[in-house]
């Protein structure tokens, strides 16, 4: 396969591949212990239903916080953050054992006298602190909850990460340090489904069957810390699956508003009273603008106390099932992924990837990318979409509101997939590369339900099957330039990897002195030299381009006035 690669480069014929410097061996299908997406959602947001969050002056007002706040119940763990922006912001995550203690809590709250704004309950808080020194009481069971975090969800910043990389005993542990530094940690995800749970707390009087479900990085096993939020917020059971079958039949029944006919209408019409909700009445939310001739109409806003972007929809649960699948493949097999974020982080230094949505690869496209690598390999990693769906039991069965089936298993014992393939994660990236330099992007589409390259139904740059609804392309916004950068920068990063295990064999490399290993890889691309990938310049594509007719009302500031006493 690299012989392509070497022909591009005019590379002299290599020493045979050594692996990278590693003590341990990967064990054939090397499973973590499989937990389910549903498990995991459910503890989340049980857990987020007894927690508060308190602004605070410093994490020093965390003994008398204690003090005062275990009279409502047990707390059972804390956990300090920092929110920057002309200030810094301190608050104090507080865990409670059960939600009736910190609804107790919530309840216990006063309203501050200078409000200007309308009084709303909800888990945002800010503590008067007296400002004397306090001793931290211990709890009935003589013990102390310590603060878990100290500014538990500041980024790593990249120079401190290059230097952490650059101690690694080798390559397979710098991959793993920068999944370890990376990943979106246990406090980010506590906040991340506290942001929901305001949603649905704020509307669940009038709508009590609401669910504001997390999806996307935030909860697929593939985000990093300072992930953006996407949330679907549904006001009815969407779900056709076994669940809404337990409901019992009752022969009062509620009378409700008839259904606009026009189902897109309807959503876009709901989605306006939401944003305007979230815009006027929820502490904390700021920047609410509503996007709603998007394909899939969103409320972005943000959220000043979590410092959070968070994209609102309303629309069905297909991304949130989308999301168990990639939950669920980053499960089956541990190196699954730390291979990820190590290709996302590469994607992101040589610029193939943007925050901004435009005519480059997404994130989500790049993810599946590397499953469909780790599907085709001669000893597959994970299997294909259509092993899941041929293991679905009853119990898996969900069709969205418009019908899209997102039927699988979920069962891992079920699927019964074990890999025989025992390749390091080092290994694994460059087979990565080595295997899109001779795909044939311009014939063939990607499929992760059959775990095999197909026809490519259209002129597409770059196909991608989406998974669950089989007519459309992933990948469709990638132009044609934005294909041809990523053939020339797999290229590139199958060349620099060679380089190194040559490297390695021929001189030995003073690792402290110099770049080496995914440092190599993660280099943002010299400007002297002009490489191919650098006629095509990027272009960010307007909002306006993206959506036919953009609603983007101007930037409105939270109505919050709190901040914490001294
Ligand atoms: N999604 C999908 N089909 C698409 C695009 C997105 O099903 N064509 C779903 C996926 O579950 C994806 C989620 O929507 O994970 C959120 O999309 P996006 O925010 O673009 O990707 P993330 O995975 O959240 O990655 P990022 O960290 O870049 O936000
Ligand atoms: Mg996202």
């Amino acid at each position: 396969m690299l012989s392509a690669v070497r022909r591009c480069y005019n590379l002299k014929p290599q020493v045979p591949r050594v692996r990278y410097l590693c003590s341990t061996t990967v064990p054939a299908g090397s499973k973590v212990s499989a937990h389910s997406f549903e498990d995991f959602v459910h503890k989340r947001q049980e857990e987020a239903t007894r927690s508060v969050i308190v602004q605070v002056s410093s994490e020093r007002s965390f003994p008398e916080l204690y003090n005062y706040c275990r009279d409502y119940g047990n707390i059972i763990s804390a956990f300090h953050y920092c929110v920057r922006h002309d200030d810094v912001q301190h608050y104090i995550l507080l865990e409670y054992e059960n939600a009736q203690q910190a609804s107790e809590a919530i309840d216990s709250a006063a309203y501050n006298e200078d409000l200007t704004g309308v009084p709303v309950r909800s888990p945002f808080l800010w503590f008067r602190a007296t400002g004397r020194k306090t001793i931290q009481r211990d709890t009935v069971s003589g013990s102390k909850t310590q603060l878990a975090a100290l500014d538990g969800i500041r980024i790593m910043d990249n120079d401190a990460l290059m230097g952490t990389l650059r101690e690694a005993v080798d390559i397979e542990k710098q991959i793993a340090l920068l999944y370890e530094n990376t990943k979106l940690n246990d406090l980010g995800i506590r906040l991340r489904f506290l942001a929901a749970s305001q949603v649905q707390q704020a509307i669940s009087g009038m709508f009590p069957l609401a669910r504001a479900l997390p999806f996307g990085s935030s909860v697929n096993g593939f985000g990093k810390n300072g992930c953006d939020l996407d949330l679907i917020l549904r006001l009815d059971e969407e779900c056709k699956g076994p669940d809404s079958k337990k409901r019992p039949e009752s022969r009062l029944v509620f009378h409700t508003k008839e259904n606009l006919t026009n189902g897109r209408s309807q959503t876009q019409r709901q989605m306006e009273s939401i944003g305007d909700m979230l815009h006027l009445f929820l502490p904390g939310v700021c920047h609410v603008r509503r996007i709603l001739q998007a394909r899939v109409p969103i409320i972005k806003y943000h959220h000043e106390h979590l410092n959070l972007e968070i994209d609102l929809s309303m629309s069905n649960l297909s991304g949130f099932y989308m999301s168990e699948l990639l939950f669920m493949f980053g499960e089956f097999d541990e190196r699954v992924r730390p291979l990820i974020f190590c290709i996302r982080r590469w994607a992101q230094s040589c610029g193939l990837t943007n925050p901004s949505p435009g005519r480059w690869i997404s994130n989500f496209s790049l993810t599946c990318l590397v499953i469909f690598f780790l599907q085709q390999t001669k000893q597959p990693i994970l299997p294909s979409i259509n092993t899941l769906i041929r293991s679905a039991a009853p119990e898996d069965v969900r069709i969205t509101e418009d019908g899209i089936n997102c039927t699988f298993a979920r069962n891992f014992e079920a699927i019964g997939f074990s890999s025989k393939n025992s390749n390091k994660i080092s290994d694994l990236i460059l087979q990565f590369f080595e295997f899109y330099s001779q795909f044939d992007f311009q014939n063939k589409a990607i499929s992760l339900n059959e775990g095999r390259a197909v026809s490519k139904p259209d002129h597409s740059a770059l196909y991608i099957v989406n998974p669950l609804e089989q007519l459309l392309n992933v990948s469709k916004n990638v132009s044609l330039e934005e294909c041809e950068r990523l053939r020339i920068e797999v290229r590139n990063a199958a060349w620099v990897l060679e380089s190194e295990v040559e490297n390695y064999q021929q001189t030995g490399v003073d690792k402290s002195q110099e770049p080496w290993g995914l440092l190599n890889l993660f280099k943002t691309p010299d400007k002297n030299i002009i490489r191919p990938n650098m006629f095509f310049k990027p272009r960010i594509l307007e909002v306006s381009e993206l959506f036919d007719n953009t609603e983007t009302p101007p930037a409105t500031k939270s109505t919050s006035s709190n901040t914490a006493t001294a």
